[in-house]
């Protein structure tokens, strides 16, 4: 439709009908509008599957069984696969996925940075680096709306805490803002074509972000000309005037009362009392008819998806294999031989835990998920005895009658920490009676975090592992020091106690349905392993600069003193000694790299790598430049090559303007 004749139909509608398509009416849905063929806007959560169904004005599953889908890694998982065609492939599944389930909208990806370890939804972003999250949502997006679903970029802007997430103010230094957190936005938005993005909860100078004058109106539609619909994160919105003339376009919420909503009956008083011109809201019906349209929603020619297809598993399967990280692997002991294996002993709790239906509201019913003692077990087959033992209690639970699933404080986390870090004696007793007479072939440890630590509303207090992990691990590579240490979770953790004597530790984010079937293949060879750590492995939490320069946590206000310098740009910048480095991944062949060579007229590096192991395997090349206006050495290209044994590519990578000593080292 034409923009014109969009007009036209806005001039069709009534007040009550407007407003009726600018606020939820229902958790996931605002109203239609009957007569005029305007359907209602239908959105569900991401972003790791399209999540379960609600009542519509309820907080109770319907309970049909009809919502179950295909589990995707989240978005870290993705990052560490440095693979943009995954990105867009995985953001095709979300988007098939969703028209499939009938959504108009779906609320991925959250592209927030990871500015501290301890954020509590650090599993739903992708990366401590702008360049990357940028370059691997940007395809994600365009995939997921070729289905005819709108992505929902969030939170914009600066969400990075999860305590006093509905009230913090942030004190950051405009120009960091705009480069660092909010270019981000603008390249997804603007390069990728995101039709709808989310205003966050918190506050930005003094404002909330959904009712920010700034943020939606200077920055979004003035400077950067975004033509796509402003969402509110659910009780984003707290006034009305404010939110409707800062440039919110829907408000959507948490509570039932949907024509009390701010941008229900409270804004048509506003409206007849003159002090909200009408024009405001028919700017909003505008731009959410565009979007209607563009969705192909306002006639009859629209996709109509799939969801669980056996192609979706595929993709699932693809990036969870890609996503894994070989921390280590001392004396090449992974990969395992899996004809060699006659008993083999898997320990912890993460071996035979599903991750899916936790964290919030990244929560998804799994059609199914295959756990890492699954995938072990369908690899070895029956003549190997595989025995499983939990290690540790990760069931201590707190009276949940106090837990706020809102937003948490971290003195309640505090209290928390001090019953659940304790290790179970007899859990461990059981482990090292199992480890004596050295009858396995191989012990695996699967352990980590879980969507207890990794979860909407509450942030963690530190990096530790819980349950008493760093000691179970530390019995267990006394008696057994090739044990395989697997970790799981959503960000990085502290391993200082015990990485040193470790021989073997593999990384894995959450990582979708095909998680446990990747892993196995992972352990046992059968996949070389290629992700490289979109983030810092700091040694502790408080060697990270919002932590110690900066300040996070239960404040009024997050003062952002670190300026550009988070994750790597800071441990770099300050020779800050880290467990395992940003882009540190090993593969189980050799990769050697020769003849780099920069030219500055075309902006272009280039570099032969060669494959010089005994097997194929893929590497990442990663560029990094000195940005001269902020003069931080930052990732600026990447590019990831498949090698056969004995395999040399070129790889050629074009990078922005703005930068010196462009190279493939980290430091120069
Ligand atoms: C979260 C959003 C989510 C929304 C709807 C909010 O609590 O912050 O990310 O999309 O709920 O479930």
């Amino acid at each position: 439709m034409k923009d014109n004749e969009i007009r036209k139909l806005v001039g069709k509608l009534t007040l009550d009908e407007k407003l009726g398509m600018i606020h939820g009416a229902g958790f996931f849905r605002t109203k239609e509008v009957d007569r005029l063929g305007i359907p209602a806007l239908v959105s569900s959560d991401g972003p790791m599957g399209v999540r379960g169904e609600f009542e519509n004005d309820k907080w109770i599953s319907s309970g049909h069984g009809d919502d179950n889908v295909t589990y995707l890694p989240c978005n870290s998982a993705l990052a560490s696969t440095f693979n943009r065609k995954l990105a867009g492939d995985e953001g095709k599944v979300l988007g098939e996925e969703a028209r499939g389930r009938g959504k108009d909208v779906i609320l991925a990806p959250g592209i927030n940075l990871k500015r501290s370890p301890l954020c509590g939804r650090n599993f739903e972003y992708f990366s401590e680096d702008g360049f990357l999250t940028a370059e691997l949502a940007i395809p994600f997006v365009k995939e997921v709306q070729k289905s005819d679903v709108a992505a929902c970029v969030k939170h914009f802007a600066i969400n990075h805490q999860e305590t006093e997430r509905l009230s913090v103010d942030a004190d950051i230094d405009e120009d960091v803002l705009r480069d660092l957190y909010l270019n981000v936005f603008n390249r997804v938005l603007m390069e990728g074509g995101a039709l709808s993005v989310m205003g966050a909860y918190n506050k930005i100078y003094g404002n909330f972000c959904c009712e920010s004058d700034f943020l939606l109106k200077k920055v979004l539609r003035d400077e950067w000309g975004y033509k796509g619909v402003v969402i509110s994160d659910w009780g984003g919105v707290h006034n009305s005037k404010e939110a409707a003339l800062g440039g919110c376009d829907v408000e959507m919420s948490v509570t039932d009362n949907f024509d009390d909503y701010c941008f229900a009956n409270p804004l048509k008083k506003l409206i007849e009392d003159g002090e909200v011109p009408e024009s405001v809201v028919d700017e909003k019906v505008f731009r959410i008819l565009r979007l209607m349209d563009k969705l192909h929603m306002l006639e009859g020619k629209r996709k109509k998806g799939a969801y669980n297809t056996p192609a979706h598993r595929k993709v699932a399967y693809k990036v969870a294999a890609e996503s894994i990280v070989l921390l280590k692997n001392e004396e090449k002991i992974l990969p395992l031989d899996a004809d060699k294996q006659k008993r083999v002993l898997v320990i912890g709790d993460n071996a035979t835990r599903q991750h899916s239906l936790g964290g919030g509201s990244a929560e998804i019913k799994a059609f199914y998920e295959t756990t890492p003692l699954l995938g072990i077990k369908e690899k070895l087959g029956g003549n190997t005895k595989v025995d499983f033992l939990v290690g540790y209690d990760s069931e201590i639970t707190l009276d949940s009658s106090e837990i706020n699933w809102q937003q948490e404080s971290l003195e309640k986390r505090k209290e928390e920490a001090k019953v659940k870090n304790k290790i179970n004696k007899e859990m461990l007793s059981e482990v090292m009676a199992a480890l004596k007479n050295n009858k396995y072939d191989s012990v695996i440890y699967v352990g980590g975090l879980n969507h207890n630590y990794d979860s909407e509303g509450k942030d963690k207090i530190d990096m530790k592992l819980p349950y008493g992990q760093d000691e179970l691990i530390k019995n267990i590579l006394s008696v057994r020091k090739d044990a395989v240490i697997v970790l799981m979770g959503g960000s990085a953790v502290e391993m200082n106690e015990w990485a040193e004597d470790a021989k073997s530790i593999i990384w894995s984010y959450y990582n979708g349905c095909e998680g446990g079937r990747a892993l196995a293949d992972v352990i046992f060879g059968d996949v070389n392993p290629s992700g490289k750590l979109p983030e810092t492995f700091y040694m502790k939490a408080e060697d990270s600069s919002a932590l110690s320069v900066g300040t996070f946590g239960n404040l009024d206000m997050v003062h952002y003193k670190e300026g550009y310098r988070i994750g790597y740009k800071y441990t770099d910048h300050e020779a800050i000694g880290v467990q395992f480095p940003f882009g540190h991944g090993l593969s189980y062949t050799e990769f050697s790299f020769s003849g780099e060579k920069y030219s500055k007229s075309s902006r272009e590096l280039k570099v032969t790598v060669a494959n010089k192991g005994k097997r194929s395997g893929k590497e990442t090349v990663l560029v990094y430049g000195d940005n001269v206006k902020t003069k931080v050495r930052e990732l600026i290209g990447f590019e990831k090559v498949r090698l056969d044994k004995g395999e040399k590519k070129t790889v050629s990578i074009k990078v922005a303007a703005g930068y010196d000593n462009v190279s493939t080292k980290r430091s120069c």
